[in-house]
């Protein structure tokens, strides 16, 4: 069978905890408030697991939803692609424990750490595999487990209240047509700036990896961001992009249906909206009860905005995130 001309979403899924923490819950912990939050992130609640369960389990319910949509099985999938900052073990990654779960052996797997532009990253390749004939049913995955992994501490508030955990999947394979599916995507990275948002530790550098006598109260292991910086360039980075993708298929900003955006700070969304000229009709944010699930914050958004029917066929949507690397971009879809 020849390559197909373009590559669409045939299905997708999302997983996120029972349990709600809300900002008072946060308040509890260190120094903050509800009213903080919600004023500068736009935060009002975010789901942290309960079990012992990492992002690898929550991969699996939101890879499974997304199978089911695609009317596929496990078994048809012939590559796995997932995302995350926060896998279960150090290695190997979470796409081969995600493999293991869903009983596939023998097919490609791997990861990509792009952290918040992971699940960008991970579209892109799963079109590229499916329009050069590499692979026909791509399981692409973004998961988080970030409460297992923050401070709950003053010094770390300002990325503590920031972050939720949740998981989202989607499977890329042929569109029926060449009308629909994938038409762009524009991708960066500048290495500049890794030290505005980084965890430092553990890591090959030191040596021990883990220093004798190293307690929880070092801060190298927890997230460490400079906001105001990373906030700056993520609304010129993201504005920038979603106006060279557009134009590279041949369209203008004024022609998406649905702006998809990662999820980090609603303040950042409005403001790449704004610069953009795009209202609040033609945008969705789910931000407010799930904070910053990294990687899987676009494909819960997709299947959140789906499911409320805001999207119809033959709507172009256009994706676009930015994150820790710094790394960002954008992708354009027919649905
Ligand atoms: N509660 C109460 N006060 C706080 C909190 C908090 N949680 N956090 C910080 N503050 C205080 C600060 O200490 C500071 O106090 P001061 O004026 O007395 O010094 C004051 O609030 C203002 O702090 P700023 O950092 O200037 O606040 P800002 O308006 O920049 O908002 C924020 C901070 C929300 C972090 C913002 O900068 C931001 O969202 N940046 C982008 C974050 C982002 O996109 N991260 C992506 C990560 S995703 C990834 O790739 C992993």
């Amino acid at each position: 069978m020849s390559a197909p001309e373009r590559s669409t979403i045939l299905g997708w899924g999302a997983c996120v905890p029972e349990t709600v923490v809300t900002n008072d819950d946060l308040a509890g912990l260190m120094d903050t408030s509800d009213e903080w939050i919600q004023k500068r992130s736009g935060i009002k609640e975010r789901r942290y697991v309960d079990n012992d369960d990492g992002s690898v389990g929550l991969a699996e319910t939101a890879s499974r939803d997304a199978l089911n949509r695609a009317g596929l099985s496990p078994a048809d999938i012939d590559l796995i692609v997932c995302g995350s900052l926060s896998p279960d073990i150090d290695f190997p990654g979470n796409s081969a424990l995600l493999q293991r779960r869903l009983a596939i052996s023998g097919p490609m797997a791997f990861d990509v750490r792009n952290q918040c532009s992971a699940f960008l990253y991970l579209m892109a390749i799963a079109d590229q595999y499916v329009r050069t004939g590499g692979a026909s049913n791509v399981l692409v995955v973004g998961s988080e487990v970030h409460s297992t992994g923050i401070e709950y501490a003053d010094r770390s508030r300002h990325v503590t209240v920031l972050f939720g955990d949740g998981a989202g999947a989607v499977v890329i394979g042929a569109s029926p047509d060449s009308d629909t599916g994938f038409l762009a995507s524009d991708l960066h990275s500048d290495g500049r700036y890794v030290g505005a948002l980084c965890v430092d530790g553990p890591g090959s550098r030191r040596k021990p990896r883990v220093p004798d006598g190293w307690t929880d109260t070092d801060i190298y292991t927890y997230p460490q961001m400079d906001g105001s910086t990373v906030f700056k360039h993520a609304v010129r980075g993201m504005t920038a992009s979603v106006e060279t993708v557009t134009a590279s298929a041949g369209f203008s900003k004024d022609d998406i249906d649905m702006l998809l955006p990662h999820q980090a700070n609603l303040r950042i969304n409005q403001l790449v909206a704004m610069g953009l000229g795009i209202d609040d009709a033609r945008m969705a944010n789910n931000i407010d009860r799930y904070g910053n699930t990294t990687a899987a914050t676009i494909p819960i958004l997709l299947a959140e905005t789906l499911e409320e029917g805001r999207i119809k066929k033959g709507d172009l949507l256009c994706f676009t995130a930015f994150g820790a690397g710094f790394t960002w971009g954008s992708a354009l879809l027919r649905w």
